[in-house]
């Protein structure tokens, strides 16, 4: 990969507001000056999911607080600023709404062009991104394997250069972390549950219990993981004593439904990579934190003699940020959209990714 950009790239007020979290980043080619997260975890963990309604007046209410906070952490001034990008989609359609509606009146008030992005997208090159200390330098990327795992996605994406991708495969039904949190809350753990899982899962025994490796004769890369939580729930009626498992139970529970999840998304990368000649692999989304999912990217990584996983410098980067539609816009300055085109944006909640 070579630098085609110097540090003079223009400066990106970026918004994300695709689901339950209100990010506002400020960014400049890869290099992120701010990424502001206000989350809504707590107004939703009595849903034990997403509430779409009750996610837009939160967004609603906190969304100018969060331009500030976010212009005023990246130590610059709307003067500074030379493009807004927004997401586009995919996500839940009342949550775009709000950040789209923002994002339009924000680039008619400062005269500003607009950039609609992809939230996959995001997700895909999200890896790239770099702190505010290091240069912003937009890098060539070339075909590079990025996996999406998160809530909403499980997507195997070919990136064979910034804006042209092709989805080889993808989820059929439940995302990866959408799993781990329907497991998790049969557990009795908190929304989301994938963290939780992690750490009680480092203290048990992945052998404990088998899961089926889902998938195996469907001739695609795509995956499934409703079978999966089918057999958790089978399993679980099964073990349980009034409902409830017992520490070790639970823990080695944990250790074992991870495993199965993570060991069903190596499995379709390793018949990707048999057949697809890629230089590199990432790893973005919600549960690229997960260190036990890290580890075995890793090892496949070493067996297909690519280098190290690629993922993102920080924890907030793996999750919804803005900083990942501002690096994206970073990429697409020139399909930006201008006065009276802007009215011609709409949210798109299905939006794809890729051919
Ligand atoms: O990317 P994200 O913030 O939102 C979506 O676009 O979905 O991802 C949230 C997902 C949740 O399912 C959550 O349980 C999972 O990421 N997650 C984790 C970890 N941290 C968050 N899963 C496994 N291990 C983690 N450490
Ligand atoms: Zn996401």
């Amino acid at each position: 990969m070579t630098p085609t950009a110097s540090d003079q790239l223009p400066l990106v007020l970026a918004i994300d507001t695709s689901c339950d979290d209100t990010s506002v980043a400020v960014t400049q080619g890869v290099r992120v000056l701010s990424n502001v997260i206000a989350s809504q975890t707590e107004l939703h963990q009595a849903y034990g999911g997403v509430f779409p309604t009750v996610a837009k007046v939160a967004h609603r209410e906190r969304i100018d607080e969060v331009v500030i906070q976010a212009l005023r952490e990246a130590g610059v001034d709307w003067d500074d600023i030379t493009a807004i990008a927004v997401t586009q989609g995919p996500g839940l359609a009342p949550s775009l709404e709000v950040g789209i509606t923002k994002a339009k009146a924000l680039a008619e008030g400062y005269n500003l062009p607009l950039i609609a992005v992809n939230h996959i997208e995001g997700h895909a090159l999200s890896p790239l991104a770099v702190p505010a200390d290091e240069p912003a330098n937009l890098l060539e990327v070339e075909n590079v394997l990025s996996l999406v795992i998160s809530g909403g996605h499980s997507d195997f994406i070919l990136i064979k250069r910034a804006g042209e991708y092709q989805r080889l495969g993808w989820t059929v039904d439940d995302a990866a972390g959408e799993a781990l949190d329907k497991v998790g809350r049969m557990l009795g753990l908190g929304y989301p549950a994938g963290a939780e899982m992690e750490k009680l899962a480092a203290k048990g025994n992945a052998k404990a219990y088998e899961f089926p490796l889902p998938m195996t004769t469907s001739g695609d890369y795509n995956l499934s993981f409703a079978g999966l939580k089918t057999a958790a729930q089978t399993l679980f009626n099964k073990i349980a004593v009034d409902g409830r498992l017992t520490k070790t139970q639970t823990a080695d529970f944990c250790a074992s439904f991870q495993y199965a999840v993570f060991r069903a998304i190596c499995y379709k990368l390793k018949k990707i990579l048999e057949n697809y000649e890629v230089s590199e692999l990432w790893l973005g989304g919600g549960v690229a934190a997960n260190q036990e999912l890290r580890r075995m990217l890793n090892e496949v990584s070493a067996t297909f003699d690519l280098p190290p996983l690629k993922v993102p410098y920080s924890m907030k980067l793996c999750m919804d940020n803005a900083a990942m539609i501002g690096l994206v816009a970073g990429y697409s300055l020139n399909n930006a959209l201008t006065q009276p085109e802007l009215e011609k944006l709409e949210r798109l909640p299905q939006l794809a990714i890729g051919s």
